[in-house]
């Protein structure tokens, strides 16, 4: 039975997921790496020195521990500088109704991101009360694909994992909602999230009633 869903944050609730691909292409260019939107596919739902990982290695380039650091903290200055402007109109359409209906339908609601800077984007939304348990992604010992922030969400909710349903838009975090023993529910097509118990195109296109029968498909 479903007593909790669990939301990734970027690309999920909000935008932010555009803002963290301009971010890292602006650190690209001006440190003279290759990137582009397709590589950074392979960044969604990965952490930030994860994501710098994956950058340096696509361009073939490598750097001492103290410029990765430096590399890490100029990429969170560009993401931060981005939003600045960021206000409730930020929040994808249908997110306020869906939340609602969780709340009457008695599902408790969980945020699982892998962002450091989420407790203050869901503050600029204007939604972080809205929650019953944040996660925090820096308390976790292993990043998505791994489980933990899932199965922390859940023990924070007072839920077992198995009563919870992940909403991700990205395969490393389809890969960690499935690692912790959820059914997942991803924004985007079948193509770009394969593995996705279900898949709909954006937040707005989800109910509670589909989040209801996606438990009962899996289960049959
Ligand atoms: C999410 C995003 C990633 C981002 C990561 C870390 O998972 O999908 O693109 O790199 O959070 O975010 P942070 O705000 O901590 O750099
Ligand atoms: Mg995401």
């Amino acid at each position: 039975t479903v007593k909790g869903v669990i939301f990734d944050l970027d690309g999920v609730l909000t935008d932010t997921a555009e803002d963290h691909y301009q971010a890292w292409q602006m650190l690209a260019d001006r440190h003279g790496m290759a990137f582009d939107r397709e590589t950074n596919h392979q960044l969604k739902g990965v952490d930030r020195a994860g994501s710098l990982r994956l950058i340096l290695d696509h361009a073939g380039a490598e750097v001492d521990a103290a410029t990765f650091d430096a590399m890490l903290a100029e990429k969170n200055d560009l993401y931060r500088a981005r939003l600045a402007g960021y206000s409730p109109a930020n929040l994808f359409s249908g997110v306020r109704d869906l939340f609602a209906g969780c709340r009457a339908a008695g599902l408790k609601i969980g945020l699982a991101s892998a962002s450091r800077n989420a407790p203050d984007v869901v503050r600029l939304l204007g939604i972080a009360d809205e929650f019953d348990f944040v996660a925090d992604a820096g308390a976790v010992p292993n990043a998505k694909p791994a489980p933990d922030i899932f199965l922390a969400c859940a023990a924070g909710m007072g839920l077992s994992p198995e009563d919870c349903i992940g909403v991700e838009d990205a395969r490393a975090g389809v890969s960690a909602i499935h690692a912790a023993g959820m059914v997942a529910i991803g924004i985007g097509s079948e193509e770009a999230l394969p593995d996705a118990d279900l898949n709909v195109p954006a937040i707005g296109d989800l109910s509670v009633g589909r989040i209801l029968s996606s438990e009962r498909e899996t289960a049959a």
